[in-house]
Order: C-alpha cells, then structure tokens, then sequence
C-alpha cells in the first residue's frame, strides 16, 4: 500500500543556500543527459513561445530550448533565489530566456499567449495543482501543448532507496525524500485532471514518475 502523501513546507528550496545545492544537483543530472526533453519533444513540445513553469535552476527548459529553438522561452518561478540562478545559467547557454517570479496557480501573464507549457518535478510543490492546471489552460493558444511531468510517490522501497543513495549532493537527499513523500500517484493527479480545464490530457506513470500531456482544444 502506499504511504498517504506528506505535504512540502515551502522552506528549503526557496533559500539561496538550498537553491545553490539544488543547482549542482540538477546541473548533474543534466550533465547525465537525464533531462526528459526528448519525452517532452515526443509528446507534442514544439517552437513557438514557451512557457516553463518552476523552471529552478533552468537546465530543463534551457536543453528544449537549445533543441527546439523556441521563438521565445519564459519561465515562471517562485522563488528569486532560483530565479538568479536561472538566469545565471542562461546566460551561459547563450538563450535569451525571461524569468518571471510569480506562482504557478496565478500566473504574472497574458491569457492565451503560449504555444507550449511544459513544467518538470514541481507539481508536487504546487499547494493546489488543479488552479496550476487552469492556468495552464488560460494562457495557451488554442492548439498550444502541455507537458507536466514529476516524480511519483509508488515507486516501491527499493527504487526510492536505491535513488535516495545515488543521489549527490549528499546534501539534497532528505530534500528528495520530502519531495518523493509530497508526490502523486497517477490516480491522485487523474482525478485532480478530471476537475480542471485540462481534463482531456493524459496521466500516464513510467519508471519513475508521471506526466501529462495534451493540447488545448
Ligand atoms: C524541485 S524544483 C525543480 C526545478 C526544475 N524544474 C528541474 O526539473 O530541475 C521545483 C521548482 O518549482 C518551483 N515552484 C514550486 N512551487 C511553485 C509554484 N507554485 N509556482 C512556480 N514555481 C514553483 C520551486 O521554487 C522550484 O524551483
């Protein structure tokens, strides 16, 4: 049976400190090529203007963009420590990307002007995904795609301990843990879909985790 879902305080990854450990983290895992923009790209993802959502240190968005150059890339982070770091980072990948500060279920942005929405391993941050995923719905462009893809919280022991070791800065583990133990199962975002305006997209789980896709009708 799986654990009942423990929800995240909002400390921890907002401060600069813990923003810097999770930008080693996340540059190493980008450097492992596991990034899951190639799902993103299968699923739909195209050019166009983009919009990620809890972007963090950016490395996700900044690989599509660098694949797929977008026309142009906005992400829409709440915490201005990541967003430093992001933009930091960009620069570095030469992408013009803009950062917004602003929180996922209230988006600093106009209705319908985006093409793709993508957002990876922030969901289970969000304190009320389906006012995120009606966002999601108000500023895409009729026809634009959504990508959201997160970790699940049914992995079974093994997977979470054997991830939990591997994982490195030492220092995110308990993060990690607090974050696998605020994840959803494919069953909890189904039905949290089915009461949003993205209702017709596609939970599906994989190894590790879940995403959903769909186009806005
Ligand atoms: C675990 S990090 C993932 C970062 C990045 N997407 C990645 O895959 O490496 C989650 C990010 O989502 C941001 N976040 C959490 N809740 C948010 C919300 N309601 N609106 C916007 N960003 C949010 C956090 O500040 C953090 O930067």
């Amino acid at each position: 049976m799986t654990a009942a879902r423990i929800v995240e305080t909002n400390e921890g990854i907002q401060s600069e400190v813990t923003a810097e450990i999770f930008d080693e983290f996340a540059k190493g895992m980008r450097d492992k090529g596991w990034n899951g923009v190639t799902e993103m790209i299968s699923s739909g993802i195209h050019g166009g203007d983009i919009l990620e959502i809890g972007p963090g240190p950016g490395y996700v968005g900044l690989e599509l963009a660098k694949q797929i150059n977008p026309r142009t890339f906005t992400g829409c982070e709440i915490s201005p420590a990541m967003i430093r770091i992001a933009e930091k980072n960009a620069k570095e990948y030469g992408i013009a990307a803009r950062y917004v500060q602003g929180n996922g279920m209230n988006m600093p942005l106009p209705d319908v002007s985006f093409d793709c929405v993508i957002s990876n391993g922030s969901m289970h941050e969000w304190e009320n995904p389906v006012e995120v995923f009606d966002e999601i719905y108000r500023v895409l462009r009729p026809g634009g795609r959504y990508c959201i893809t997160d970790m699940r919280r049914d992995i079974g022991f093994l997977k979470r301990y054997m991830i939990y070791f591997s994982t490195k800065p030492k220092e995110i583990r308990p993060g990690f843990l607090s974050s696998l133990n605020a994840s959803y199962t494919q069953e909890e975002i189904q039905k949290l879909l089915d009461s949003s305006r993205l209702r017709d997209g596609t939970v599906k789980k994989d190894f590790m985790g879940l995403s959903i896709t769909g186009e806005k009708n």
